[in-house]
């Protein structure tokens, strides 16, 4: 008891919780995941209790998703969730060309805010958010959710460790074949194969790589991207055939702070023989090393073998059978929901949290670089954005 100081519940607006990142990875594997641990330790014995309020349009989706998690308020009227002073937090998870007047909103009415990516469907809108927010003096934090991939983790505790020398180049392999949604139905919402639905995988993508890029392995300073829209039809939830008039893959290489040379390949239209969905290899003096979403191989110098160009015979050289596995030495919670727990306690205790609507706004900068340099057929230079 002498240490039991209490709990204390957090209202949390949770707008576009009925999508598919809203529902999956926000409400069940976040926010009802915390209350099923019994909330966030605050290490003051002090316990956080997100109190979810369910925004959206469809009452019979809400009233579902409120059962599910055992009676949670739901609305469909935004304005009386942001007039609601228990409500600490608004989060946005709505398509990305609504989150700008609904995140601008929340923020008016003192709201502190986290949001998905993109912030906004441009780098002027996000910043003019993150002014927004800094002016009003509320919290403010977008979904990074790739740096607490257990794969990730894994390269990063590889680079602190100085396992790889000095890191030549970075090659990222993101995608898998998405369905056109004739036959097999469709993995992804429609939209994301609409450009005037603010689809597109550069737009979608780049602003992943970019927080990626700057916190793993240096600052972006330039881009070089081409798109391409490879597959012209897809067919949409009510099957219905839609043109696609959004890149669905995009083949980008970034020149980082340091001299690292990064190449992305993001795709809906490939085929998966790799070991994940997304695979990162980084290459350095002294090591090199291929994370997935989970698992991270590494090779050191001197695990390297020495092959030599002969196609007149069958590979001598087992190259799978020179990587080491990193092992497991901490457990890794869902990504979403540990960077969930730290923006709650950024809210509730002002612990750091850098991840914020500037840098947010910085991977929509580079998604915007990407599409104008596919464009302009021509390398582009990354601002630094200000403070
Ligand atoms: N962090 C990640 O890895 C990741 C992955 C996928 C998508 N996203 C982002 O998450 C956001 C949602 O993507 P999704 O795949 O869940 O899309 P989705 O289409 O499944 O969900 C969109 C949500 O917005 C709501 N919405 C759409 N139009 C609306 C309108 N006119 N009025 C009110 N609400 C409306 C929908 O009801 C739904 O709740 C996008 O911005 C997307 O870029 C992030």
């Amino acid at each position: 008891m002498a240490n039991e100081i209490g709990t204390r519940s957090i209202g949390v607006i949770m707008n576009g919780v009925t999508g598919r990142m809203g529902t999956n990875q926000h409400l069940v594997r976040s926010i009802l995941a915390i209350r099923e641990q019994g909330g966030v330790p605050l290490g003051n014995g002090e316990t956080l209790m997100p109190d979810p309020v369910l925004v959206g349009r469809s009452e019979h989706k809400l009233r579902a998703l409120s059962d599910m998690g055992g009676g949670l308020r739901w609305t469909t009227d935004l304005d009386s969730a942001l007039a609601d002073p228990s409500c600490e937090v608004y989060f946005d998870a709505q398509t990305t060309g609504r989150r700008f007047e609904s995140v601008s909103k929340a923020i008016t009415a003192g709201k502190n805010v986290y949001c998905e990516k993109p912030v906004a469907t441009s780098a002027e809108q996000a910043m003019e958010l993150y002014r927004l927010a800094r002016s009003a003096g509320v919290k403010h934090g977008v979904v990074q959710d790739k740096l607490w991939l257990p794969g990730l983790r894994k390269l990063a505790a590889l680079r602190d460790m100085g396992f790889f020398g000095r890191i030549l180049s970075v090659r990222g392999e993101f995608g898998y074949w998405v369905f056109e949604g004739n036959t097999v139905p469709a993995q992804r919402p429609s939209w994301n194969y609409r450009k005037e639905d603010d689809g597109g995988i550069i737009v979608d993508m780049l602003c992943h790589w970019r927080y990626v890029l700057d916190n793993l392995f240096g600052t972006v300073k330039a881009v070089s991207c081409l798109g391409a829209t490879h597959i012209p039809q897809r067919w949409d939830e009510s099957g219905k055939p839609y043109e696609c008039t959004a890149d669905d893959s995009a083949y980008a290489t970034f020149e980082l702070e340091g001299g690292v040379i990064a190449h992305f390949n993001s795709s809906w239209t490939v085929r998966v023989r790799r070991d994940d969905l997304l695979t990162i290899q980084v290459d350095g003096t002294l090591g090199s090393a291929v994370a997935g979403l989970r698992e991270c191989w590494c090779q050191s110098a001197g695990q390297t073998p020495r092959p030599v160009w002969n196609p007149d015979i069958d590979q001598p050289i087992d190259f799978r059978e020179g990587w080491l596995k990193v092992p497991e030495t901490q457990a890794f919670d869902n990504a979403f929901k540990t960077q969930w727990e730290l923006f709650l306690r950024h809210v509730a205790c002002g612990e750091p949290f850098p991840w914020n609507l500037r840098t947010g706004a910085a991977g929509v900068q580079l998604a915007e670089l990407g599409l104008r340099s596919w464009e302009e057929r021509r390398w582009l230079n990354v601002p630094e954005l200000p403070e």
